[in-house]
């Protein structure tokens, strides 16, 4: 009997998905949990469907995350916030008190949680799907005792005083969201997505916040072409932008920003 991998390379590539071979070896794998589901996985990859959401996880700093459609799969440029943490806060022992803004699966909370010992969390999100998700990531890796998950629209009514604040905020503007690849178009959240007409509104409104609840550093993913607009816009809010770091294709990604 032929190999049914190879039948799946050659329908994927005809559906026009961008890595084929990659894909069946991850599908292929995750069926290993369940025998005979492959056929049923290839055929929703074939409708471009993500890897992620078929086989419900995807890995964010070496750690496993659970993911399902309603929730941002987590993105390897997105790493460059836990770098730049790095970077700005060597000392791993460190307690600090760390803000994840718009936490979606809670995979910036967990890694830094997992990579500062000392360290407390809170995550807000306004999808209480996210909510949902990111509280199963947060006890899988053991962190429920210094993570806390809140229903929440960015900083509104929440306590000042914090020394880290991560986000990765919705920033593609509305008009370019019909010619995004339909792996995320038609299927991940518009609300993880969607920046408003320019894509700078989240960035807009956590910049009006930082002022009043950041003791010490912001770090803010942004997208390719938008770092002059969010300089000029992080100034005009009062903050100074100590430096954008890029990611690792080159593209300025994260803002570092504070008080
Ligand atoms: C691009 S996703 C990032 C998710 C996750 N932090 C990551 O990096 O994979 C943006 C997240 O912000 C949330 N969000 C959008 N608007 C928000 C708001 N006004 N207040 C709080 N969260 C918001 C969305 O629900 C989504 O989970």
């Amino acid at each position: 009997m032929s190999d049914p991998r190879q039948d799946a390379i050659r329908r994927l590539t005809e559906a026009g998905v961008d890595s084929p071979r990659l894909d069946v070896r991850l599908l292929w794998n995750a069926a290993q949990r369940n025998p005979g589901i492959f056929e049923s996985y290839v055929k929703r990859r074939i409708r471009h469907e993500p890897v992620a959401y078929i086989v419900g996880y995807k890995e964010f700093w070496s750690l496993e995350f659970s993911v399902e459609p309603g929730v941002l799969i987590p993105r390897p440029a997105t790493e460059t916030v836990i770098e730049q943490v790095f970077d700005a806060y060597p000392d791993i022992g460190a307690p600090l008190k760390i803000l994840d803004l718009g936490t979606g699966s809670g995979c910036l909370l967990t890694a830094l949680l997992k990579e500062y010992p000392n360290a407390r969390g809170v995550g807000i999100d306004e999808s209480d799907k996210a909510l949902m998700v990111a509280a199963r990531n947060i006890a899988s890796h053991g962190l429920q005792t210094r993570a806390e998950l809140k229903h929440g629209n960015w900083m509104e009514n929440l306590e000042e005083g914090w020394d880290v604040i991560v986000s990765n905020p919705p920033y593609i503007p509305t008009g370019d969201i019909a010619g995004l690849d339909p792996d995320v178009r038609e299927y991940e959240p518009t609300g993880a997505l969607d920046g408003g007409p320019d894509g700078l509104d989240s960035i807009r409104a956590l910049a009006a916040g930082f002022r009043q609840h950041l003791t010490g550093t912001a770090f803010v993913e942004i997208g390719a072409g938008q770092a002059e607009s969010v300089q000029a816009l992080m100034a005009a809010a009062g903050l100074s932008v100590h430096h954008i770091a890029p990611d690792l294709a080159g593209i300025p990604r994260v803002v570092v920003t504070g008080p």
